[in-house]
């Protein structure tokens, strides 16, 4: 890697950021107004002809107005996330965003004045979890409509029971591309990892400059595997070299002595790490008593306050790929980080943004169905289309995947700051 370059690109992005997050700061005070829907109604559109698809809508437009069934008592929302164990701060952050969301539609008059109810389980980061939590919400619980999880494997654990009872099930932020593909009623309001993985590889390769990467996988996690895959796929095609073979380690390893001696021998200019922060902390410090001058990089899994808590000062310098930047100056952003902020009290991630939006789609889903009759639901989310969200403007494609863009973020003096961003493909 031509150090200069690296430098020069890098204070580039950095400068960027330091004018966007000014830019686009909110108070730092709560407002003491009672919250008000973060999400405005989706500019009108004036001409049919205006673009190729209309919105099917977004924000509390149309939602309290819906006509809906009149035996329908309420609308039963179930969500399964990772409340505990090593994910934790994922579901909780998802659960925060779902809960203001929900909280949002019902003051404002609900669904066609249905009231949403939110019944949520923890999986303790588990799979096996994870799918006795969609069990009881589907046999006991008697749920609509199923959000979550957060982790691929998770949601790959889960989704076989939604796609057997027919029950709608929005992944806010499953990237692996085998999720929704178990069948027709598994949807996802996020990017896949083909996409993520490319944007990582052409930064690390284009931006870092980077000509040798080692990858350290986590072999029992679908998410690590799909997302080094692609990483390597890409990389190599942009004419990088993979070096130190396949270096891999295990949820909750300690330590990573092992494939770090291995890598370091190699030494790379780019250590790829498709992990979770817990073990992404760990990793991070040992390297750096492992003589690594590797910058660290991967991808979503790396979106969390606990990063920067367990890592220290190895955390900075990070690169990750990631779904949407919270110093976005769009009135959207802003008005959701206000929100979060002030019914929570703390900074909303990404997994926050993905659970609001989820949250969002799903309740514009069963005012267009008119109903909580299962295929209605299913057919209408198939149908989202121009849904204007805070992690952009998207619609649900044929494989019930959504297209976006993404961005590239640092680590920077222990806070978030933001490097790149890229278009949806
Ligand atoms: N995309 C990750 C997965 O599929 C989960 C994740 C999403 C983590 C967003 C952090 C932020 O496993």
């Amino acid at each position: 890697m031509s150090g200069p370059t690296r430098y020069r690109i890098a204070l580039v992005a950095l400068l960027l950021t330091a004018l966007v997050a000014v830019g686009g700061c909110p108070p730092s005070a709560a407002p003491k107004e009672p919250v008000s829907p973060a999400v405005p109604p989706p500019p009108s559109k004036t001409k049919a002809t205006s673009g190729p698809e209309e919105s099917t809508g977004s924000g509390l437009s149309g939602l309290a107005t819906a006509q809906f069934a009149p035996n329908v008592p309420d609308i039963k929302v179930g969500a399964y996330l990772a409340l505990s164990g090593p994910q934790a701060t994922f579901g909780q952050s998802t659960r925060k965003a779902i809960e203001l969301a929900a909280d949002e539609i019902n003051a404002a008059g609900g669904i066609g004045s249905k009231q949403i109810t939110l019944i949520v389980k923890d999986d303790r980061s588990r799979k096996e979890d994870a799918a006795s939590c969609v069990r009881m919400l589907i046999d006991q619980d008697k749920v609509d409509a199923i959000l979550g999880e957060v982790a691929s494997s998770n949601s790959l654990a889960a989704a076989p029971l939604c796609q057997e009872a027919g029950v709608p099930m929005i992944t806010p932020s499953s990237t692996n591309p085998r999720v929704t593909q178990v069948g027709d009623c598994i949807f996802r309001v996020c990017f896949i990892d083909d996409f993520q993985g490319e944007v990582m590889a052409r930064f690390v390769r284009n931006t870092l400059q980077a000509q040798k990467a080692a990858i350290l996988t986590d072999l029992a996690n679908d998410y690590s595997v799909g997302l080094g895959k692609r990483f390597r796929e890409v990389f190599t095609e942009l004419g990088g070299q993979i070096v130190a073979g396949d270096t891999s380690y295990a949820e909750g390893d300690k330590d990573f002595s092992g494939p770090l001696t291995k890598i370091a021998a190699a030494d790379p200019d780019v250590l790829f790490v498709p992990g979770y922060y817990t073990d992404v902390a760990l990793v991070a410090k040992q390297a750096r008593t492992h003589g690594l001058r590797a910058t660290i990089c991967g991808g979503d899994g790396y979106d969390s306050s606990k990063l920067v808590e367990l890592a220290g000062e190895a955390a900075n310098g990070l690169y990750f790929s990631d779904h949407c930047w919270k110093g976005d100056p769009s009135p959207t952003v802003r008005n959701f980080y206000q929100a979060y902020q002030a019914k929570h009290g703390a900074e909303p991630d990404a997994l926050a943004a993905l659970g609001y939006d989820a949250m969002y789609v799903l309740a514009h889903a069963f005012a267009r169905a008119g109903s909580t009759d299962k295929a209605a639901v299913r057919d209408a989310l198939a149908g989202t289309r121009e849904f204007a969200g805070v992690t952009g403007t998207f619609s649900i494609d044929a494989q019930r995947n959504a297209k976006k863009a993404a961005v590239v973020l640092t680590i920077k003096d222990g806070a978030q700051a933001l490097a790149e961003t890229i278009p949806a493909d």
